[in-house]
Formats: C-alpha cells, sequence, structure tokens
C-alpha cells in the first residue's frame, strides 16, 4: 500500500508514526446471513441436546462490536457427570468393540461435513472470537477437516503405527481447549481420540463456544453413535469437574500454564493419562546473512496473525545486531500498512482482541514494556469505537530480562532484541520458561541444523514461521507443557502399549 511518512511524535517512550495512507481497499465484508447461530444452545449429551441441570446459560458475544451472539448452557458438575457416564456406556458397549475400519468411516464423514460447512463454520468462528475471515477460512476450517481426514486415515493402521506392539485405546478422554483456535482445536482433540477408540467429553472456551456446538450438530447429523462424542460448555468450573472426574481416564488440555499446572497438582496420584499444551515465547531469529524482505513478512505473519493469540506467536525477535536498524526500519513501515478491523471483511489482516480480559491483559503488558524502559512504536490506524482493539505494536531496546521479553502477552505485541554471533543468541532464545516454537531465518543451511539442534523448542520453522500440517507433530518443552499432538506422534496419547 503507498504510504508516505507525516511525522513522529515522541512522548513517554512513545513513539507514533504517523501515516498518511492515500488508498485504501474498498470493503468486502462476508456474509452474515450464511451462518446459522440459534439463540440458545444447549449441551450435547449422548447424542441429544440437553438443558442444564442449573437451568443456567451465559452469553457469548462478538468481540469485534460487544452484541451477544447467544446463550449457552452452563454445566455443573451433574451435567458433566451426565456427559462422562455416556461417554463411558459408548466406549463399553459400542464404540471400543466395533471395527476400525468401521470407526474410520465416522470420522471420513465428520471431515467431509466439516468442509461441507466450511463457509459458515468460517463465518461463525470469527463472529464469535474476532479473527478475522482470511484465517478462518483459509487456515482454521480446513485444517480442522485435515485433521479429521488425516486421523480417519490411522483408525484401522495402528499396527503401523506401533509396530510390533498392540495398541489398545485408554477409555473415555476430557478434553479441555481455549479460545484461540476453537474448530481446530476440536479437531486436534477429537479425531486422534476417535480414530483410537476412544469416547470423549469435550469442553470449549468460554468466549468462543459456538463453532465447537456447531461441530456437535455435524457430529449429529453424521450418526456417529450416541454418547461417543459429547461436548459441554461452561467456564472454568466446567473444566475443572471433567478434570476431577473419577471416570475420566485422559485428560488432554490446550491454555494457560496457570491452569495446565492446576490440571496437573489435581490429577497427581490417579492413573489418568495427561497431555499439556500450554503457553509460548517463541524466538524468532534473524541472521544477518536471511532474505530480509521474506524474514520481516515471516516476522509480521508470526506475531500479528490471529492478533498474536498463537500459543507459538513469534513474539521474541531475536535480529543480528548488523542488520538490525534496517529490519525494525522494514518492520515499522509494514505494520502501518496492516489493516485493523471488521473481522469479517476480507482485506482485514489483524481482527479484535479475543475478550475484554485479554485486551487489558495485553495492555498491563504494553506499560510494563514502557516502565522497563523499552521504545514501543505502534500503528497509528484507527480503531473501531466498539469491540475490544489492540493496534499492532513493537517494541525495541528490550532488555533480555525484561518482562516483556520473558512472559506471554498472547497479544499483537513484538519485543525486539539483538545479538552479535550463534553463540549468544542461543543462549538467549533458550533462556526462557518456555519451549514451545521458535524460528530461524538465515540463507546458510549449516546454520539452520546448528541452530534446530541447540535450541530447545517443540518446533523450530526455517526460513517461514506458524506453518501447520496434520501430518507434524506439535508441542512444547518446560512450561510450555509436554506430549505431543498431530502426526503420528499425536496417536500415543490416546493409547495404551500394552506388549
Ligand atoms: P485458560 O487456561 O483459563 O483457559 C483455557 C481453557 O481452560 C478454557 O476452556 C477454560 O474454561 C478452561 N479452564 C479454566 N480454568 C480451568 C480449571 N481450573 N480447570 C479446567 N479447565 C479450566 O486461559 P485464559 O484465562 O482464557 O487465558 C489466559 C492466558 O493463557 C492468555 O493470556 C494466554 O497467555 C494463555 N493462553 C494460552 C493458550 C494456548 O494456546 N497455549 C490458549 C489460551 C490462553
Ligand atoms: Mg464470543
Amino acid at each position: 500500500m503507498a504510504v508516505t511518512k507525516k511525522k513522529s511524535v515522541k512522548k513517554n517512550n512513545t513513539i507514533k508514526l504517523k501515516f498518511d495512507t492515500s488508498w485504501l481497499y474498498a470493503p468486502a465484508p462476508e456474509s452474515k446471513s450464511a451462518a446459522t447461530i440459534k439463540p440458545q444452545y444447549d449441551l450435547f449429551i449422548n447424542g441429544e441436546w440437553q438443558k442444564p441441570s442449573g437451568g443456567k446459560y451465559f452469553d457469548t458475544i462478538n468481540p469485534a462490536n460487544e452484541e451477544k451472539l447467544s446463550e449457552v448452557a452452563d454445566a455443573n458438575e451433574a451435567d458433566v457427570n451426565k456427559a462422562v457416564t455416556a461417554a463411558r456406556n459408548a466406549y463399553e458397549k459400542v464404540w471400543k468393540k466395533m471395527p476400525a475400519k468401521e470407526r474410520a468411516k465416522y470420522i471420513f464423514r465428520i471431515a467431509r461435513m466439516v468442509q461441507e460447512r466450511a463457509r459458515e463454520l468460517a463465518i461463525i468462528e470469527s463472529l464469535d472470537g474476532g479473527k478475522p475471515i482470511r484465517e478462518s477460512r483459509d487456515f482454521d476450517v480446513p485444517t480442522a477437516a485435515n485433521h479429521f481426514f488425516y486421523y480417519a486415515g490411522w483408525a484401522d493402521k495402528l499396527e503401523y503405527a506401533f509396530p510390533n506392539r498392540t495398541a489398545a485405546s485408554v477409555g473415555v478422554a476430557g478434553q479441555i481447549i481455549p479460545w484461540n483456535f476453537p474448530l481446530l482445536m476440536a479437531a486436534w482433540k477429537i479425531a486422534p481420540a476417535l480414530a483410537t477408540g476412544n469416547t470423549v467429553v469435550l469442553k470449549p472456551a468460554e468466549t468462543t463456544p459456538l463453532t465447537a456446538l456447531k461441530l456437535a450438530e455435524i457430529i449429529q447429523e453424521s450418526g456417529l453413535p450416541e454418547g461417543v462424542v459429547n461436548i459441554v460448555t461452561g467456564a472454568g468450573a466446567t473444566g475443572a469437574a471433567i478434570v476431577n472426574h473419577p471416570d475420566i481416564n485422559k485428560i488432554a488440555f490446550t491454555g494457560s500454564t496457570e491452569v495446565g499446572k492446576i490440571i496437573q497438582r489435581s490429577i497427581a496420584g490417579t492413573n489418568k493419562k495427561v497431555t499439556l499444551e500450554l503457553g509460548g515465547k517463541a524466538a524468532n531469529i534473524i541472521f544477518e546473512d536471511a532474505p530480509l524482505d521474506q524474514a520481516v513478512e515471516g516476522v509480521i505473519n508470526g506475531i500479528y496473525f490471529n492478533q498474536g493469540h498463537v500459543c507459538c506467536a513469534g513474539s521474541r525477535l531475536y535480529v543480528q545486531e548488523s542488520v538490525s536498524k534496517q529490519v525494525i526500519r522494514k518492520l515499522k513501515d509494514r505494520i502501518e500498512s496492516l489493516i485493523v478491523g471488521d473481522p469479517l471483511d476480507k482485506n482485514t489482516d489483524i481482527g479484535a482482541i479475543n475478550s475484554k480480559q485479554q485486551l487489558e491483559t495485553i495492555r498491563k503488558y504494553v506499560k510494563i514494556g514502557k516502565e522497563e524502559g523499552a521504545e514501543m512504536y505502534e500503528s497509528s490506524c484507527s480503531l473501531p469505537g466498539r469491540g475490544f482493539w489492540c493496534r499492532p505494536t513493537l517494541f525495541t531496546n528490550v532488555a533480555q530480562s525484561a518482562r516483556i521479553a520473558q512472559e506471554e502477552i498472547f497479544g499483537p505485541v513484538l519485543a525486539i532484541l539483538t545479538f552479535r554471533t550463534d553463540d549468544e543468541v542461543i543462549e538467549k532464545a533458550n533462556n526462557s520458561p518456555y519451549g514451545l516454537s521458535a524460528g530461524v531465518w538465515t540463507d546458510k543451511g549449516s546454520k539452520i541444523f546448528n541452530m534446530t539442534k541447540r535450541m530447545r523448542a517443540g518446533v523450530i520453522w526455517a526460513n517461514t514461521f506458524n506453518k501447520f500440517d496434520p501430518t507434524s507433530p506439535f508441542g512444547g518443552y518446560k512450561e510450555s507443557g509436554f506430549g505431543r499432538e498431530g502426526g503420528l506422534h499425536g496417536l500415543l496419547p490416546y493409547v495404551k502399549l500394552i506388549n
């Protein structure tokens, strides 16, 4: 986009670049009418919609305008118990005994139905969570369908996944997912569980329950035997009821490190299997020999993609000193051209922050960053009047020990640090409580291998960032959690190898 720099104002460590946007894209909004959202949703238990026993419902809103979209049931312990009982019965009586190739047919059918309803699912994902339609349409929904396809393929081939071993199902899986990739996380959790013969009780996040409930409709239509997948809505207390239910055999959780730790404490001493996929503070490293424009695009995609609501977001940028000025200038220019606004507009790059609470967290960190002495730059774009919004922001002059370099912000806020040598940057990159993902940008293949070998992160992208595929495993080190999801590795948490 053609932009000309107007002026910069410096105040309290904040430099704001003002740009004159000489032309803009015409709005290209996706139509809300292609999505059906009911005014109220009950709990999906034992193949049917059941009223919450406490009679309580809570609102889910559109974070882009704060309007109510629907109200969903608040499941209490009794409801969770019903869901677990339904899952247990389905497991013992039907699913565990069903030939694997028959199980696969259902999973394939769900995958196809997700594809058929892709447009509606994408619209609802953007309405309920605030992410740009381009992302829900081109990434979340197709990747969710691909996960079902991929794991459907494994269902009758487990003997090849675990050669010379016998893989038995575990039983009832309790799955708790976050708000950043609602449908995709549901697919990540449900698909491998079903493929390996387990049944499921899944709880979506309280701010983004709608696509999981749409998936429940799909599951009901697919004819999947009743009770094999149960979807209960609610907040932390509902999640805790799932974690603490004695008849759950496996817990799969994605969310904050704080709740991950609570879960670990709750299940200590039980024989529940568990996988935790928690926070991250990914180091994205640019060497002086990297193709800089490409790297800048990768950095932009890595942190501003999905409003930075990504556990593997490239939120710490390490730039080699010799090119740091150039890279920082390019990044500032690029964030100025990012389009922030209506998530349903196909031109939008950055949508709404998922909730008021998350926006407050991001603002808190921006304040901390300034107080710590880092220099903040933000785009000069205007923001809509209602809803939860944050301009793409970056910090320079960030110290390695700064909180904005160490703690997860989970928003469109980048901390930029510099380095001189390979050894120095490896030490700095690994100096983090997290270890989920990282990125390396260099022209030299041997440097990529050297770096990836020595960095402690579950996924390391080279000359790209935030690329996902159902065939590759994903998961972290240290406080980013343990266990892998995706790929062959993603089957393991859902099986017992009995010989
Ligand atoms: P959260 O960890 O509270 O929420 C994730 C899920 O866990 C939701 O479904 C929630 O209802 C459930 N939950 C909450 N308390 C629970 C409990 N005691 N037992 C069982 N389930 C429980 O995350 P929150 O508060 O929405 O976000 C806080 C921070 O967590 C974010 O700022 C971000 O840093 C991080 N986060 C990381 C995610 C990731 O993908 N790794 C996703 C979401 C948040
Ligand atoms: Mg919502």
